[in-house]
């Protein structure tokens, strides 16, 4: 900007060459921006990231050095979770001697390209280390805290969620807990887990993980008991995964059980989804897209495996991609749902604005976050968009300045979000500044299926990522607002 200005000023040929250019260049942005609303993505991840939510895969140690299974993982997921690599058998083989090494491989893959890790699973019945198995009673309830304490610790600050318990329900049709060791320690159990996970890894969101719950029935009303008891008596709950391994039939309330436990006040995960094949298949996928779209606090789906090769159910070709690495047809059916899909909701999403919280404010555009460059912490320092970190740059607090307008503050600097120069200009740069109580740090929010706009008291523009641009370190900018996906952002809530 600082170039075009000068050659405003010292020469008029040049003026005029570069206004042409900048309309030219707003008019492509646009067109661009208009017949490409983020609709067309290629791959499942970058799919599901346009509305807000994740696709997984599960991914085994052993097969990571297969270069056409890590390369398919790298390119289609966004989400990994670890097959058996978290479980306590592989984190804790010897009582209070713990091995990270397997679990490292997966997370740090995952965390080296880009991609957010679901931990899985503090607390099973199944693969327990045999030293577990022999124990019971106190002994037992004891060393099974201390296990959520020390893995949930170690992995502090790069876990997406955790399957904090596992599999704790029966399949009696009575709903009743699973008769386990863990469960004879106590009923309590499940929750003095999830205390013990909070208080280890506070930012992690806290999931009980099932099978046979993906439809309205006992087993599943069982579990949605204790997660109404949880949330009306504080037990740290944040999400419900639903294991999804189907069959060649799907319950017809499969939406309406997502739904009905999303409105206790939790997010729903698709954990471990995997369909047998059959005529069937690909609708299935695509109808279990369409149900975690449909549910705005559905947050995203994570397959279990790569390939039908890769998968656990020997014979099922449940898959997306056959043992050749080749996509079937239920990958287009994911994709082509996915992109057809409606955008609202997702993760975070917030549909109001709660001024104690933090927000990451992910641009609907580019799936980036607003981020304070370079982590600075001085006056006039630029704000652009950076790939999604959580990072106090990347969190800003809403406070309210009346009328609908808010305030927009910087967790690392303190700083607000503020119009550089008082500007009223379509292009006016965006930085942080000192707290003046200045119209032209406050902005009115107005939230529309999950995606807020956000407008300047000052000069009546919205915040958007300027040329819609998808690469790191692009600037905010101010512009006239036209509803455009880089002038919409995702209230994202992380603290
Ligand atoms: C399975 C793995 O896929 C297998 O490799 C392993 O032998 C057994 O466990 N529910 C779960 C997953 O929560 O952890 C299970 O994974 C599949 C069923």
């Amino acid at each position: 900007m600082r170039t075009t200005h000068e050659q405003r000023h010292h020469h008029g040929w040049r003026r005029q060459a570069a206004a042409l250019a900048a309309t030219t260049g707003l008019v492509l942005t646009m067109a661009v921006a208009l017949a490409n609303p983020a609709q067309a993505a290629s791959t499942l991840g970058a799919s599901a990231a346009e509305k807000g939510r994740y696709y997984g895969t599960a991914i085994a140690a052993g097969r990571m050095s297969d270069s056409t299974y890590i390369g398919i993982a790298n390119r289609e997921f966004n989400m990994i979770t670890a097959e058996n690599e978290m479980k306590w058998d592989a984190t804790e083989p010897n009582q209070n001697s713990f091995s990270y090494s397997r679990g490292d491989q997966i997370v740090n893959w995952a965390r080296n390209n880009g991609k957010q890790v679901r931990g899985h699973a503090l607390l099973w019945h199944a693969q327990m280390p045999g030293w577990a198995q022999n124990l019971s009673g106190s002994s037992l309830r004891n060393a099974a805290i201390n296990h959520v304490t020390k893995v949930a610790t170690y992995y502090r600050g790069k876990i997406h969620s955790w399957d904090v318990v596992n599999e704790a329900f029966a399949d009696d049709g009575r709903g009743s807990r699973r008769d386990s060791s863990l469960q004879r320690t106590g009923n309590d159990w499940i929750e003095a887990a999830f205390r013990a996970a909070r208080a280890a890894d506070p930012n992690a969101k806290l999931c009980y993980n099932d099978y046979n719950t993906d439809g309205i029935n006992a087993k599943s009303t069982g579990v949605y008991n204790m997660v109404r008891d949880f949330k009306s008596r504080g037990v740290p709950i944040d999400c419900v995964g639903f294991q999804a391994h189907l069959g060649t039939g799907m319950p017809g309330d499969f939406q309406a059980n997502l739904q009905r436990f999303a409105d206790l006040g939790v997010d729903v995960q698709i954990t471990e989804l995997d369909i047998q094949q059959g005529g069937n298949q690909a609708n299935m996928y695509a109808a279990v897209t369409n149900a975690c779209l449909a549910v705005s606090r559905c947050t995203g789906i994570t397959v279990w495996g790569v390939r039908d090769s890769d998968s656990w159910r020997t014979g099922a070709n449940p898959l997306l991609f056959d043992s050749s690495g080749n996509k079937k047809a239920a990958y287009t059916s994911v994709l082509n749902a996915l992109n057809a899909g409606n955008g609202g909701g997702g993760d975070g999403g917030s549909s109001s604005i709660d001024t104690g919280a933090w927000y990451v404010l992910v641009n609907r555009n580019s799936g980036k976050a607003l981020d304070v460059y370079n982590l600075a912490t001085n006056d006039g320092a630029r704000i652009t968009q950076w790939t999604r970190n959580n990072g106090n740059q990347q969190q800003w607090q809403f406070t309210s300045s009346g009328d609908g307008y808010y305030e927009i503050r910087s967790r690392l600097s303190g700083k607000n979000l503020d119009v550089s120069g008082k500007s009223t200009a379509d292009g006016g740069a965006i930085v942080q500044w000192t707290d003046n109580s200045g119209a032209n740090q406050q902005w009115r929010a107005t939230i529309s299926n999950g995606y807020a706009t956000l407008i300047s008291r000052h000069s009546g523009k919205a915040l958007e990522v300027q040329g819609a641009s998808t690469a790191d370190g692009a600037n905010i900018v101010q512009y006239s607002s036209w509803n455009g996906a880089n002038q919409q952002w995702q209230l994202v809530r992380v603290g």
